[in-house]
């Protein structure tokens, strides 16, 4: 059992915290909740890396709660593409949106308060009421995850050790310092105690650490048998007219409702789909997409007809990067924008 693992890592937090726009330095005053919210539903299940560029662009767009709360829902939508999962992005607005009209304007400071919250569940309440109103509270995340499974040497595999590893993390978590706490251990699990090839020679949890006195870190923590996912099949129709293409929103709910998408129908054992009109459609490609609980081959269909034959969301070609596509549609698109090439049209 670590001795006084907290104070090692504040110390070493001290020292080797990364710099990310959405913190305030280390042992300075807590920093703007609406920026640690708006950090925290990003980093869900996203790269520090890949949010960096968003949480920019939201934060000029929108830079207070109440702007958000006042966003029209489309432009958001459109600003999030690309950084999937999009249900965060419909429950960011309903969340700002009962931030204005529930709680007048300022986040709830407390766990309880925070959960209450569309898309705040227990993690991410945890880390925004340790990170910006400095409660204690328990965070758990992939990363510390890591870190807690190896400094215990917790050979049970995961999801059932979850509990254990909560009440681990529990025992490690000091009084004082929880934001700090928090994310030096997210810091530790992302530049030393990694998944693979950790640097236990500079980890200041390493005098202490069972997983390394055993000599296997790596083992930790022990996954479950990985399962193959489900795979699924889908058309996509590339309708070109007059240089412009034909757009639809997906339904609010289900995968990457709310967001702009090509015209196709629903994703099956088969691909098929009623195309949006009758006419001479060739295939031009099948796009290979990865979800988290299947995986997904697209094939596109194009075609080009002059005189735009339909009603619809028309949307200039040469602008398509604007139309906040999410990247299984902005992948079709780029075969789409070759198709007229392609086909000798
Ligand atoms: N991942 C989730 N939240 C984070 C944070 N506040 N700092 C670094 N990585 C994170």
């Amino acid at each position: 059992m670590p001795v006084d693992a907290a104070h090692a890592l504040l110390a070493w937090y001290d020292a080797h915290a990364r710099a990310l726009p959405w913190r305030a330095p280390p042992g300075t005053s807590a920093p703007d909740p609406y920026r640690v919210w708006l950090s925290e539903i990003m980093l869900q299940q996203t790269t520090v890396a890949a949010v960096g560029p968003y949480f920019a662009k939201f934060t000029r767009a929108w830079p207070t709660v109440a702007d958000l709360a006042a966003a029209d829902e489309a432009e958001l939508m459109a600003a999030w593409a690309g950084l999937g999962y999009y249900a965060r992005a419909r429950n960011l607005i309903a969340c700002a949106r009962a931030v204005m009209a529930d709680h007048g304007g300022r986040f709830p400071d407390s766990e309880e308060g925070l959960r209450a919250l569309p898309g705040i569940g227990a993690y991410t309440a945890a880390a925004i009421a340790a990170i910006a109103f400095g409660r204690r509270a328990v965070v758990v995340d992939a990363n510390v995850e890591r870190v807690v499974t190896r400094l215990f040497a917790c050979g049970e595999p995961l999801p059932n050790a979850r509990p254990r590893i909560r009440e681990l993390t529990d025992s490690i978590t000091p009084d004082a310092r929880a934001g700090d706490f928090a994310q030096a251990m997210m810091d530790l699990g992302a530049t030393v105690c990694t998944v693979r090839n950790p640097r236990c020679g500079s980890c200041p949890l390493g005098a202490g650490c069972e997983a390394r006195a055993e000599g296997n870190a790596e083992a930790y923590p022990v996954k479950p048998p990985r399962k193959a996912k489900p795979r699924r099949k889908g058309i996509a129709y590339w309708l070109e007219s007059d240089g412009a293409v034909l757009l639809v929103r997906r339904p609010g709910k289900g995968m990457l409702g709310g967001m702009r998408a090509l015209p196709g129908g629903a994703w099956g054992d088969a691909a098929d789909a009623t195309p949006p009109l009758d006419a001479d459609w060739r295939p031009i490609g099948t796009v290979e997409h990865v979800f988290t609980h299947f995986a997904l081959s697209l094939d596109v269909m194009a075609t080009h007809l002059p005189g735009r034959p339909i009603e619809g969301e028309w949307w200039p070609v040469d602008r398509i990067g604007e139309a906040g596509l999410p990247t299984l549609y902005a992948r079709a698109a780029t075969l789409g924008r070759a198709s007229q090439e392609m086909l000798a049209l």
